[in-house]
């Protein structure tokens, strides 16, 4: 797409986008002028699709009505409910439906997937992360080192950018997996970064791994709905992703897993077990050993709740509607015109730390604010921005493709650009 300057190559390019209509499907936060904000926080809370409260209403009414006998009669029964989200979710992530399940939040889910993943010797016992990961990630595998017996400080390998980078270099990455691969048990990477919105190649990062025998795993809280995954073929070992962000399902709710089918089979993995993963033929017979489904389904410990996964659906349809791969297509657009007009600013006080090759970013951008001065991000909130500030210097937007248009990216940049000037 050749960018323009100027508000009317904002609103040509929206009348172009063939997903406009899109961004009717969802309530945006009106300030008190009755203005709609610019809403650039998808990558933290995703916006309300106006559809979830009919979904939510259908499983209210079937409760009221039906009570316990809804686990089976519900419109869509209970029981099987986390069902009925795996094929969407599974085309989302670019899974089979059998390697994909919605259950728990992510950083349980996170602790899960390490107890049957993460099986340290004294041989092979690091992890690999990167030194920003997030950090309850960090503090998750910090935590799983020391119950395994190991000690952080030896076992716990932070992969940092070189001085005076600010992203992490794929032959680094590569580099510490050759050298130190025999040691480590897991690679436990963020994936897209939620700091700087870098988006690694988890296809290469899991064949360096496992040409090394190590377990890959990903926390792609930033990537599902907002990139296309490939988990499939990527032959990662598992991921973990919340749905909150960009896939709109509503603050604290559930999270996804993916387990690579090679180990969907594997009973003898250790895992912590309940009632919901234990074969469906049998589960009521309450009597039986665990057998566990073969599939993803098989480390659920508990049954779905119904009023999150509601609202999962109705999101998952509407991404259904739109369809991953168009979505990513306007994003590369929508992300690449706010790089542009960034750029025109040509102002330094602030820069895009944020990787300039699309392939290698989702819809974030990372700018980063000279002496870390937050004022900038406290004016253009007061100027009708939602966007957030991350410790220790940036602010982090993210124009969504299902609801942002180029004229919200066009705002976003002016109001930026007039608080800049107010700046020095
Ligand atoms: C990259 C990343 N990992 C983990 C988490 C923690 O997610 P949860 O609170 O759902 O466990 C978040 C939350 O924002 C996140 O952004």
């Amino acid at each position: 797409m050749e960018y323009q300057e100027g508000l009317a190559f904002a609103r040509y390019a929206d009348k172009n986008d063939s997903l406009v209509g899109f961004r009717d499907k969802f309530y945006l936060p009106v300030q008190k002028s009755g203005e709609p904000y610019i809403y650039m926080c998808g990558n933290s809370l995703g916006l309300q699709p106006k559809s979830t409260k009919s979904y939510l209403e259908q499983e209210l009414i079937d409760w009221k009505n039906l009570g316990v006998e809804g686990h089976l009669h519900a419109k869509h029964p209970w029981m099987p409910y986390h069902e009925f989200l795996t094929e969407k979710m599974a085309r989302l992530v670019g899974a089979l439906p059998k390697e994909v399940v919605v259950m728990n939040t992510l950083s349980v889910n996170l602790h899960l997937m390490m107890v049957s993943f993460y099986r340290p010797t004294e041989k092979r016992h690091k992890i690999l992360i990167e030194s920003d990961a997030f950090p309850s990630d960090k503090y998750a595998v910090e935590s799983q080192i020391k119950f395994h017996g190991f000690d952080p400080e030896k076992s716990l390998i932070e992969l940092a950018p070189r001085d005076g980078e600010e992203l992490l270099r794929a032959e680094d990455i590569q580099k510490v997996i050759e050298e130190e691969g025999d040691q480590i048990a897991l690679i436990m990477i963020g994936n897209t970064n939620y700091y700087t919105g870098q988006f690694f190649d988890m296809k290469k990062i899991a064949e360096w791994g496992h040409a090394k025998g190590c377990v890959v795993g990903f926390d792609c809280a930033h990537g599902a709905g907002n990139c296309l995954l490939n988990l499939h073929d990527s032959g990662v070992d598992f991921a973990v992703w919340c749905t909150y962000k960009y896939i709109n399902s509503g603050p604290g709710s559930l999270g996804g897993v993916f387990i690579h089918q090679r180990h969907l089979d594997d009973k003898e993995l250790p895992r912590f077990s309940g009632w919901w993963g234990h074969d469906k033929e049998t589960r009521f017979k309450m009597r039986d050993d665990f057998n566990p489904i073969p599939t993803a389904e098989g480390w659920q410990l508990s049954n779905p709740p119904i009023l999150s996964m509601a609202a999962i659906m109705a999101s998952l349809d509407i991404f259904d509607e739109a369809g991953i791969h168009n979505l990513r297509a306007k994003a590369i657009k929508l992300t690449g015109y706010m790089e542009y007009l960034l750029d025109q600013l040509d102002n330094e006080d602030i820069k895009i730390i944020t990787p300039r090759d699309p392939v290698q970013r989702g819809s974030q951008l990372s700018i980063q604010v000279k002496n870390a001065d937050k004022r900038l991000f406290e004016l253009i909130t007061e100027d009708g921005v939602i966007a957030d500030w991350r410790e220790p210097d940036v602010i982090r937007v993210a124009p969504v493709a299902l609801y942002n248009s180029f004229e919200d990216v066009y705002n976003f940049v002016e109001i930026l650009s007039k608080n800049l000037s107010k700046m020095n």
